[in-house]
C-alpha cells in the first residue's frame, strides 16, 4: 500500500528518495511521484505518473538538484489511477505538497467546504483536501504550525502524512494518525519512511511517531545543525520513542531464483529454522519466549485466547485454535481483524489477545488491538517485522524470524507464525504448572505419530494447564525436524510444477481440508487466486455436501489435503463424493499411503509428522501449485494486480 518518504539534508535528494522507493515497492502500488526543492534556484520540480519506478526513472526528469525531496507510491483508493490522483497534491497557490498514506473518511465533507470557499481541486482524492485545508487557515492568518495542527484535528480516518510549503523551504513536516511512519535521523540528515527498509539509507537511529503526533524537522541555516520538535496535535504529552535500526536491511535480491515468490517458498525451511533457533528447550519439553517473560505472571491468569489477524495469517491463526484447544486446553477463538471491533467482542483482563501479521503495520489488526488494549484485555504480537506499530503497540510479543518478505503473497510468513504459535501454545501449556519429570502426565499418559492421543481425563481440574514433559517433548522435538522434513517436499517441486501445468487451463478450484488441514486449503486457495487470477474457494471437506458439491464437474477440479491422520478416513469418503460426480482430484497425503493411487487423478507426498504439525508440510505444495501455475499463465506473481503488501486502510 501507499509508501512515502521523505529526505532533507545536505546531499542530493532526489536520488536518495528514488533508491528509498525502490526499497518500498514490495508494499505494491500503481502510481509514483516525487517532488524536489531546489533551494538556490527556490524552485520546485514535480514529477509524477501512473506505472512502476522502472519506467518512470526512464521518463522523468530526475536530474534536479535539491537537498529537500518527497515521495511516493501510491495504491489508489480514493480515485483512479490517474496522473492527476497521483500523489504529491498542492493547495491552490501552488505551494503547499502532500503526500499521504491512509484514508481521509470526512474527505467529501472538508472538501464540499472548501469547494465553496473557492477552491479549486485537480483529482479525486481524499488526500487533496488537506493543502487546501492548511492553505485556508493560513488565509484566515493561522501560523504555518498552527495551520498544520488545525487541519490535522479536523481529518478523519487513518494517515501518515509529509508536508512541504515552499514559503517554509527549511522544513518538512510529518504527522500520523494510524498510519506508519518513521523518521530517521543522520549525521545532520533526516529520512521519513513508511517502514524501515528504506531508513538505513542514511541512518540507524530512528524516533517511532505515535498516534496524533506531528514532527517539523528544521533543516536549519547555513551554519546551524538540523533539528526537529514533536508536537502533538490532539494535545498528548510527547514522550519521543527512539529506537536503533540494528539489522542490515538487505537489498531485495533474488539470488538464482526468477522471482521473490518462489525465493521466498524455497526458504520456508530456513526461515522456520530461525523461528525455532534459541527457543526450544527440549529436554524439559519447554519454550523459552524472551519477549513474553515479563508478562508470564498475567499469561498465568488468561482464561481465553482471542487471535486477530488478516489474510494469510488469519489462516496460521486458525490452525493455532486447533491445536490451543487440543493440547493446552485454553478455549481460543480466531477473529478476523476487520470485524473484530464491530461485533462488540467480550474480552476482558483475563483475555489473552493475539495479533499475527507479517508486516506489523496491518491497519485492522492493529485497531483490533488498541481495541484489545481498552477493554483491558493482555495482548502479545506474532509479528515478523521488527519495530513495526503493532510490535510497538501490543503488551509483548514474539517475532516470527522469516526474514524479509518482497512478494506481495505471504509464503513463509504463514509458516513461521504457525511455528510461533506453537511455541506459545507449549509455553503456555507446560510452564503453567510444575513440570511432571516422570512424564506421567494427568493429562496425556501416550500419544503416537498421528498424534490422535491427547487424552484428555476427566479428572483433572478445570484450570490446571498442564501438559505433561513427555508431550511437550515430543511435539518440540517433531517441531525441530520440520525445516528437513519440508526440504524432502521441495524434491517434488519439478512433479508440482508438471501438475500446475497440466491443471492451468481450469478456470475453477475446490480445496478441501479437515481439522488442522482445513486452514490450509483456505491458505492454498488465497494463494492461488492472489496470484494467478483464477477462481478459488475453500471449504472444510464435511462442508461439501451442504452446497459446493454442486459445483463439481469434470472441469472443476479439487485439491484435497488428506494426510493419514485423525480424520483421513472421513476425507477419504469426501473424495469418493467428489469422484462419484466425475470431479477431477488432486490429493496431498502422507508418504508411504499408497491407498489414493487408484482413487485420485494425481497425489503429492509429503513427510509423517505429528497431525498438529502436518500444516508445516502440506502447505508446501500449495505455495508452489499456486507459483507454478501462475507462471504458466504468465502473471506477474510478486506483483499481483490490485494487491498491496501492507495494508494499511481499514
Ligand atoms: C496473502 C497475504 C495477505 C496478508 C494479509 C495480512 O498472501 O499476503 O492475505 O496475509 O494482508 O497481512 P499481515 O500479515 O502483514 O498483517
Amino acid at each position: 500500500m501507499c509508501g512515502i518518504i521523505g529526505y532533507i539534508g545536505s546531499k542530493r535528494a532526489l536520488p536518495i528518495v528514488i533508491k528509498a522507493l525502490e526499497r518500498l515497492e514490495y508494499r505494491g502500488y500503481d502510481s509514483i511521484g516525487v517532488l524536489v526543492y531546489d533551494q538556490d534556484k527556490k524552485i520546485v520540480y514535480l514529477e509524477k505518473q501512473p506505472g512502476r519506478i522502472q519506467e518512470f526513472v526512464k521518463t522523468a526528469q530526475l536530474d534536479k538538484e535539491g537537498n529537500l525531496a518527497i515521495g511516493h507510491t501510491r495504491w489508489a483508493t480514493h480515485g483512479g489511477v490517474t496522473k492527476a490522483n497521483a500523489h504529491p497534491h498542492w493547495d491552490c497557490a501552488n505551494k503547499i505538497f502532500v503526500v499521504h498514506n491512509g484514508i481521509i473518511e470526512n474527505f467529501q465533507v472538508i472538501k464540499n467546504s472548501l469547494v465553496e470557499k473557492g477552491h479549486k481541486f485537480r483529482s479525486e482524492t481524499d488526500t487533496e483536501v488537506i493543502p487546501h485545508l492548511i492553505e485556508e487557515f493560513l488565509k484566515r492568518g493561522l501560523e504555518y504550525k498552527e495551520a498544520v495542527g488545525q487541519s490535522l484535528k479536523i481529518v478523519k480516518g487513518s494517515f501518515a502524512l509529509l508536508i512541504f510549503n515552499s514559503d517554509y523551504p527549511q522544513l518538512l513536516v510529518g504527522a500520523r494518525f494510524s498510519g506508519p511512519l518513521i523518521l530517521g535521523v543522520g549525521d545532520n540528515e533526516f529520512i521519513f519512511a513508511s517502514d524501515p527498509t528504506p531508513i538505513s539509507l542514511i541512518a540507524k537511529n530512528v524516533i517511532y511517531l505515535d498516534d496524533g503526533e506531528v514532527v517539523f524537522v528544521d533543516k536549519g541555516g547555513s551554519e546551524a545543525k538540523a533539528s526537529y520538535t514533536i508536537e502533538s496535535f490532539l494535545g498528548h504529552e510527547v514522550a519521543v520513542k527512539k529506537g536503533v535500526i540494528d539489522f542490515e536491511i538487505k537489498e531485495a535480491d533474488k539470488g538464482d531464483f526468477p522471482d521473490f515468490m518462489i525465493k521466498e517458498i524455497f526458504e520456508e525451511p530456513l526461515a522456520l529454522g530461525n523461528t525455532l533457533r534459541g527457543r526450544l528447550i527440549l529436554q524439559e519439553g519447554r519454550t523459552k519466549l524472551g519477549g513474553l517473560e515479563m508478562i508470564e505472571k498475567k499469561l498465568r491468569q488468561i482464561e481465553k485466547v482471542v487471535m486477530v489477524a488478516c489474510g494469510t495469517a488469519s489462516y496460521a491463526a486458525l490452525v493455532g485454535e486447533y491445536f490451543f484447544e487440543e493440547y493446552a486446553e485454553i478455549t481460543t477463538e480466531v477473529d478476523l481483524a476487520s470485524e473484530f471491533r464491530y461485533r462488540k467482542p467480550i474480552i476482558n483482563d483475563k483475555t489473552l489477545v493475539v495479533a499475527i501479521s507479517q508486516s506489523g503495520e496491518t491497519a485492522d489488526t492493529l485497531a483490533a488491538v488498541k481495541e484489545a488494549k481498552e477493554k483491558g484485555a493482555l495482548t502479545i504480537g506474532v509479528v515478523n517485522v521488527v519495530g513495526s506499530t503493532i510490535a510497538r503497540t501490543v503488551d509483548a510479543g514474539i517475532y516470527s524470524h522469516a526474514g524479509s518478505e518482497f512478494a506481495v503473497a505471504s509464503t513463509k510468513a504463514f509458516t513461521t507464525q504457525i511455528a510461533d504459535l506453537v511455541l506459545l501454545m507449549i509455553f503456555l501449556a507446560r510452564d503453567y504448572s510444575e513440570y511432571d519429570i516422570s512424564g506421567n502426565s494427568a493429562r496425556y499418559s501416550e500419544y503416537d505419530i498421528s498424534g490422535n492421543s491427547a487424552r484428555y481425563n476427566p479428572e483433572r481440574k478445570s484450570k490446571e494447564r498442564k501438559m505433561s514433559l513427555v508431550m511437550g517433548r515430543r511435539i518440540l522435538e517433531e517441531l525441530n525436524q520440520i525445516p528437513k522434513k519440508m526440504r524432502v517436499v521441495f524434491e517434488d517441486a519439478e512433479k508440482i510444477k508438471a501438475l500446475a501445468e497440466k491443471y492451468a487451463r481450469c478456470k475453477n478450484f475446490l480445496y478441501l481440508g479437515r481439522k488442522y488441514n482445513f486452514p490450509v486449503a483456505l491458505e492454498g486457495a488465497l494463494k492461488l487466486k492472489e496470484v494467478s487470477y483464477i477462481h478459488a474457494e475453500a471449504c472444510p471437506a464435511g462442508e461439501m455436501k451442504h452446497g459446493p458439491i454442486a459445483l463439481i464437474d469434470e472441469n472443476f477440479p479439487s485439491l484435497v489435503l488428506a494426510p493419514e491422520d485423525s480424520v483421513y478416513e472421513k476425507t477419504v469418503s469426501n473424495i469418493q463424493e467428489i469422484k462419484a460426480r466425475k470431479g477431477k482430484v488432486i490429493a496431498v497425503t502422507t508418504a508411504g499411503n499408497q491407498d489414493l493411487e487408484k482413487l485420485v487423478d494425481d497425489v503429492i507426498y509429503i513427510p509423517k509428522t505429528l497431525e498438529m504439525l502436518t500444516p508445516l508440510l502440506s502447505v508446501i505444495p500449495l505455495h508452489l501449485f499456486a507459483y507454478y501455475l501462475a507462471k504458466k499463465l504468465g502473471r506477474d506473481v510478486d506483483r499481483p494486480r490490485n494487491l498491496a503488501k501492507s495494508v494499511t486502510v481499514e
